[in-house]
C-alpha cells in the first residue's frame, strides 16, 4: 500500500503551510492573561465604518439566501468608485483567493514566477500549488524592488510577475516613473501581477496605482477590504483588469466565492470615505511616535507607506516575540522573510503603540541591551497609585531617570493605559557591575 504521502500531489508536498499571525484568543488562553492587543497582521485597529455595522444588522436576515455570484452592486459601487467599467472587476475571498485563482488561471507545471524577496508569500503558494516555479529577486537597496534586476530575471519560461506595492513587510513602495520604466522592459505576453493591498496608506506623491495601466498592460492589480476598510474578518479582495483578463480569472471561480455578508460590508464601506481618512491619519500619526521611539531605543527600521513597520531590533526576533507575547503584545518575526533580527509591527491606536514600546522597552532590558543583561542595569520596582500593578523598568526605560529622581510621579500605566501617578518602591542597584 501507498504511503499516505505518496497519495497527495507533487506539487503540494513542495507546500509550507502559511503561518498567520496568533489570533488574541489563543494567546491569552495560552498565557493565562487578558486584554491582549495584536499588532501582527495589519488590520485596522478603528474596526470598520459604523456604517458597515448598520448595513451587516440590515442583512443578517437575508443570510439563509446564496449571495449574488456575480457581486452586482459591489462591483457597480467600484466601478463608480474607480471610473472603469464593470467588467475590469473580480471579487474574491480575500486577494488571497484572487492571487490562488491568478495560479490557477494562468500557470502550467514549470512555468516561472518572478517576485522580490522579502514579499509576500502567498505568491510563492500560488506558483508552487500549480507546479510553478518561483523564483525570488532579493530587495535591492533600501529593502526596495529591484526591478533592474526582475527585468533581468525575464526568461522564456516566465508567465506571472507579483509585484507587490507597497510591499509586505519593507513598507517600501514604486514611484510611477519606476513602474513606467520597468512595464517598458517587460515582455508584453508575461502576466504582472500589482498587489496594492496596502495602497490606501500611500502618502508619497511620486507612488502611483497600476490601476491606470489595466487598460495598456497586461496587469492585474489587487486591493483588499480587510486592511484600510477594516473588514479583514469577512475575506473579501477584488482584483482589477482587463475585461479579457478578468474572464479568463473567472473561469476557475467557484459559484458563490464571496458571501452576503462581505458585499454588503464593502459596499457600505467604500461609501465611507471618511472612516478611510480617519483611518489614515491615525496610521500616519502613529508612525510618527513609533519611529521616534524606535529612534529613543536605538533601533533601525524601515520608514513605511503603510501601516505596518519592519524594525530591526538587533537581535533574536523569536526571543523578542515570545517575550512580548507575555506582556500581550502580538507582533510577527522576521525569520519568516529571512531577516531573523527585525519583527513587523502593526501601527495601532495611540494607547496599543504605547504599550508596545513600553513592552518592547521593557523586554529589551529583561532580554538585555546589546548584550548588557538586566542583572547588570539598575531598576526600580513602581507601583500604579489608580490600579496597584507593579513594574520593574530598567535603567534603558524613558522615564527611568525622572522617576528615579522623584520617586511619586506620573508615569504610562499599560493597564490603565494612561498617565497616572506612580510611586517608586524599591530601587535595585545592578547586581552585576557593566
Ligand atoms: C500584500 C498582501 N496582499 C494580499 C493580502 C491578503 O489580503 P486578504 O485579507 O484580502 O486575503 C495580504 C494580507 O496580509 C497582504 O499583505
Amino acid at each position: 500500500m501507498r504511503k499516505i504521502e505518496e497519495l497527495g500531489r507533487p506539487a503540494i508536498l513542495t507546500l509550507d503551510p502559511y503561518v498567520p499571525g496568533k489570533p488574541i484568543e489563543e494567546v491569552e488562553r495560552e498565557f493565562g492573561i487578558t486584554g491582549v492587543i495584536k499588532m501582527a497582521s495589519n488590520e485596522n485597529p478603528l474596526g470598520p465604518s459604523p456604517a458597515v455595522i448598520e448595513a451587516l444588522k440590515a442583512a443578517a436576515p437575508r443570510v439563509f439566501n446564496y449571495p449574488d455570484s456575480n457581486c452586482y452592486y459591489l462591483k457597480r459601487e467600484m466601478a463608480s468608485f474607480y471610473s472603469l467599467s464593470e467588467d475590469h472587476f473580480i471579487f474574491g475571498n480575500g486577494a488571497d483567493e484572487i492571487i490562488k485563482m491568478i495560479g490557477e488561471a494562468f500557470l502550467n507545471p514549470g512555468d516561472e514566477v518572478i517576485h522580490a524577496w522579502p514579499t509576500f508569500s502567498e505568491y510563492i503558494f500560488a506558483s508552487k500549488l500549480m507546479g510553478a516555479k518561483p523564483c525570488s529577486v532579493p530587495v535591492g537597496e533600501n529593502f526596495k524592488h529591484d526591478l533592474k534586476k526582475i527585468a533581468e530575471r525575464v526568461g522564456s519560461n516566465t508567465k506571472l510577475i507579483f509585484i507587490c506595492n507597497p510591499n509586505n513587510p519593507t513598507g517600501t513602495i514604486i514611484s510611477r516613473q519606476e513602474m513606467q520604466e520597468f512595464f517598458e522592459k517587460i515582455p508584453s505576453d508575461i502576466v504582472v501581477v500589482v498587489d496594492e493591498a496596502y495602497y490606501e496608506y500611500v502618502t508619497d506623491p511620486q507612488c502611483s496605482s497600476a490601476v491606470e495601466l489595466v487598460d495598456k498592460n497586461r496587469v492585474i492589480v489587487l486591493r483588499t477590504f480587510s486592511k484600510i476598510y477594516g473588514l479583514a474578518g469577512l475575506r473579501i479582495g477584488c482584483g482589477i483588469a482587463s475585461p479579457d483578463l478578468i474572464s479568463l480569472i473567472n473561469r476557475v471561480r467557484e459559484p458563490f466565492n464571496v458571501n452576503l455578508m462581505a458585499q454588503e460590508a464593502a459596499v457600505a464601506a467604500l461609501k465611507d470615505q471618511a472612516h478611510v481618512s480617519q483611518s489614515k491619519e491615525l496610521v500616519i500619526d502613529g508612525k510618527v511616535y513609533l519611529y521616534g521611539e524606535f529612534e529613543r531605543l536605538g533601533l533601525g527600521y524601515i520608514p513605511s507607506e503603510t501601516n505596518f513597520i519592519f524594525v530591526d531590533i538587533k537581535r533574536d526576533s523569536k526571543e523578542v516575540f515570545t517575550a512580548l507575547l507575555k506582556e500581550g503584545v502580538i507582533v510577527r518575526t522576521g525569520d519568516i522573510f529571512d531577516r531573523p533580527n527585525y519583527i513587523r509591527v502593526t501601527v495601532g491606536t495611540p494607547e496599543q503603540n504605547k504599550r508596545f514600546i513600553i513592552c518592547l522597552e521593557k523586554v529589551h532590558g529583561r532580554i538585555g541591551d546589546n548584550g548588557v543583561t538586566s542583572e547588570r542595569r539598575k531598576t526600580l520596582e513602581v507601583r500604579c497609585a489608580l490600579c496597584g500593578k507593579k513594574e520593574i523598568i530598567t535603567d534603558v526605560h524613558k522615564d527611568f531617570e525622572r522617576l528615579e529622581k522623584n520617586p511619586k510621579t506620573t508615569y504610562f500605566c499599560e493597564m490603565c493605559l494612561s498617565r497616572v501617578q506612580y510611586e517608586a518602591v524599591e530601587y535595585n542597584k545592578p547586581k552585576k557591575p557593566i
